[in-house]
């Protein structure tokens, strides 16, 4: 028998506050962090879940730059959008602090102080970029420049983004400061550095032999890699003006490396929000460290602040570190700057109240083995088949039909037979198994269970029919709903991890207080003759048009970007003005549209040309989801000879114009026009 820890340490990564946090955040670790800590709180154990904003760092620096403000603005400003978008997100931290704190430049500088007095540092002068317009040295990511590996003319100087290489700002070829965009020199700087090769058979003994079987294998994988790479020192100083100054004679000018404050972030905040017990959280044997984490932050997790907290003594280390993959957003990498995200506060701009819909979906999909996908087709989807389909069904049906039968009291209980014992049966199986997939991070699995348990419910009425029973047999549909109910019941303390919003709505349908996790198991929790609430829906459909509207944001946003990046092609040759007046170039307007089927780029548009209405096959379908263009007025040629695409006539020619990545945009008049007017 495993001894229960005594208390649990949940952290979830510390966001940069340089943007605000989308889908992929919520998705890859603060959903299942919450989860987590949600089902610890209900099975009565001792946890503090622990998070906040990570101010300090080049992204920050370059931000404000961009943004014409300083650093702390920025900051400021994302700090408290992340903030409230986790509260609104019901994101359950017992602290959300941030590295700006007085508390963090405290505990971060005594910790470098205590290593750097205990020799556990090595002090290195090496040559770095140095912008001499500016009067700078260069971190990282102030330098652009040729990546060595794929040729990307944009590489930043600790990685290229297309090709994923982790690089060294020196290794660039054809460096430039972004600071003035000069060629930068090289120039001599002293600074400490972790020697991560002296915790080498340490953290093989720890993690390749201790961690083997119970870590995730993409995190075990990416760990036992680094370690037979062989580890090197890393400096934990930087030349820079923004973070916590190295607390040292002689370090003027010098911050600590965002990788070193950072995580020591987690126990500052602890520190912060609980002066008095801060140090059993970190530092008692029988504390349970958790990391949740996405999966760019697996070495700074696995292998640096450990041996940080090693070479500083008395810190207990991370029993896990649940990492997850990343998300895309229908097809493509998430991205801050190139505005490719789904964010958390305009979602619930756009969807207000729908906050657990998103989790849901996040959590049903999220990527805990696997890259993953977000499309706006399975949300809407998950919405209306799972949600309001399965859950919201089962709920609703037994709530209804007590209300209309038995006036919304909880009917006796009579004999039971096989069917019923087999829901009891599962009520009392369903916390125990769903509880063990949450404990071993598979959040995914548990989610899909809750649902089964639902589904269950709903073959349970379909067996039963109690909408027919009540004609002839009052007592047994009194039975069949009681019954209906307790499962109903149990579903609260279930659900509450995941949904919290929706298992709070239920609990007060059935007028009641939910107990612990355990209590989910009994099939008791409404004694007959109990008072339920009027019934309420628990989720509505999602329709339509209100997915396309987010489908077309998405595509404006790709026009959006093509146009900043657009390229010229060369002029065609000339033409004769007889030549080009036998083109008979019209405005209409747009009155059908549809995918051709079995085609991914086609669209069958029926055009209004003032003349007739017409059938035109077009190209579009990549740009434009069909509903957007109804209605829209459009440029043709309409005495293009007609053809025959996909067994379709096509009666002329939309008119577009092309980006430089191939999406494409209505040509269309400034103003409404008749439709038939020509183009002169
Ligand atoms: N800010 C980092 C990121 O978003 C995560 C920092 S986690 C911490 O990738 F441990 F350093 F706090
Ligand atoms: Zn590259």
């Amino acid at each position: 028998m495993t001894l229960l820890p005594q208390r649990y340490t949940v952290t979830a990564a510390l966001p940069y506050a340089n943007g605000p946090v989308h889908i992929g955040h919520l998705a890859g670790v603060y959903l299942p962090a919450d989860i987590y800590a949600r089902y610890l709180r209900a099975q009565g154990r001792d946890v503090k879940f622990i998070c906040g904003s990570d101010e300090h760092g080049v992204p920050i620096t370059i931000r404000a730059q961009k943004e014409g403000s300083t650093p702390q603005q920025v900051v400021d400003k994302y700090h408290a959008l992340i903030r409230d978008s986790f509260r609104d997100f019901n994101v359950s931290f017992d602290v959300y602090s941030r590295t700006s704190s007085p508390t963090h430049a405290e505990v971060s500088s005594g910790f470098f102080r205590k290593l750097y007095d205990e020799g556990k540092f090595i002090e290195q002068t090496t040559q770095q970029l140095y912008d001499e317009q500016a009067a700078q040295f260069l971190a990282d990511r102030y330098v652009v420049g040729t990546c060595p590996n794929c040729g990307n003319e944009h590489a930043y100087g600790d990685q290229c983004e297309r090709c994923g290489t982790s690089l060294s700002p020196t290794e660039l070829i054809n460096p430039r400061s972004m600071l003035s965009g000069n060629a930068p020199v090289l120039r001599e700087t002293r600074h400490w550095f972790l020697p991560l090769d002296q915790y080498e058979p340490w953290l093989r003994e720890w993690i390749i032999e201790g961690h083997k079987a119970d870590w995730k294998t993409n995190v075990y994988g990416q760990c036992k890699s680094w370690i037979d790479q062989g580890l090197q020192p890393r400096a934990v100083t930087r030349d820079l003006d923004w973070g916590v100054p190295v607390p040292v004679p002689g370090a003027e000018g010098k911050v600590l490396y965002v990788w070193f404050d950072a995580p020591i972030g987690y126990i500052s905040a602890t520190k912060e929000a609980f002066p008095d017990e801060w140090e059993l959280y970190w530092k008692d044997a029988g504390t349970k460290l958790v990391h949740f984490i996405g999966k760019d932050n697996i070495v700074f997790h696995c292998i640096i602040f450990p041996a940080m907290l090693r070479a500083h003594g008395g810190y207990i280390l991370p029993d896990n570190v649940p990492a997850n993959e990343f998300l895309n957003l229908e097809g493509d990498k998430i991205s801050t700057s190139r505005n490719w995200a789904v964010w958390l506060h305009e979602y619930l701009r756009d969807f207000p109240g729908q906050a657990d819909v998103l989790r849901y979906v996040l959590c049903a999909n999220a990527p805990e083995t696997k890259d993953n996908d977000f499309t706006w087709k399975d949300f809407q989807a998950r919405n209306n088949n799972e949600l309001v389909a399965t859950l919201g069904n089962f709920v609703n049906r037994a709530a209804v039909l007590t209300q209309k039968f038995f006036e919304g009291r909880v009917p006796e209980r009579g004999e039971l037979t096989e069917v019923d014992e087999e829901v009891f049966r599962q009520i009392a199986e369903f916390p125990g198994r769903v509880g063990e997939l949450i404990e071993n991070y598979r959040f995914r699995d548990a989610l899909a269970e809750v649902l089964n348990l639902a589904r269950a419910g709903n073959k349970y009425l379909a067996d039963t029919q109690p909408w027919h029973l009540i004609k002839t047999d009052a007592a047994r549909t009194g039975t069949v709903l009681h019954v209906a109910l307790q499962l109903t019941a149990a579903l609260v303390p279930l659900l509450a991890p995941f949904l919290p919003e929706s298992a709070q709505k239920l609990a007060q349908m059935l007028n009641f207080e939910p107990g612990d996790w355990s209590s989910a198991a009994r099939a008791d929790q409404l004694p007959a003759g109990h008072q339920l609430q009027e019934p309420a829906l628990l989720f509505a459909k999602i329709e339509d048009a209100v997915v396309h509207a987010q489908v077309q944001k998405l595509l404006d946003t790709k026009q959006a970007n093509a146009l900043e990046a657009r390229h010229v092609t060369a002029a065609k040759e000339n033409v004769s003005f007889e030549e080009f007046g036998r083109m008979d170039l019209r405005v209409g307007t747009i009155i059908a549209a549809e995918k051709v089927p079995k085609t991914k780029k086609l669209l069958k548009l029926l055009i209004d040309t003032g003349l007739d209405q017409r059938t035109i096959v077009s190209g579009i379908a990549e740009s434009f989801i069909p509903e957007a263009l109804l209605g829209q007025q459009c440029l043709v040629l309409l005495n293009l000879a007609p053809r025959e695409i996909k067994g379709i006539q096509s009666q002329g020619m939309l008119l577009l114009a092309e980006n430089a990545d191939g999406s494409l945009a209505l040509m269309q008049p400034g103003a409404p026009v008749r439709n038939g007017s020509g183009v002169v």
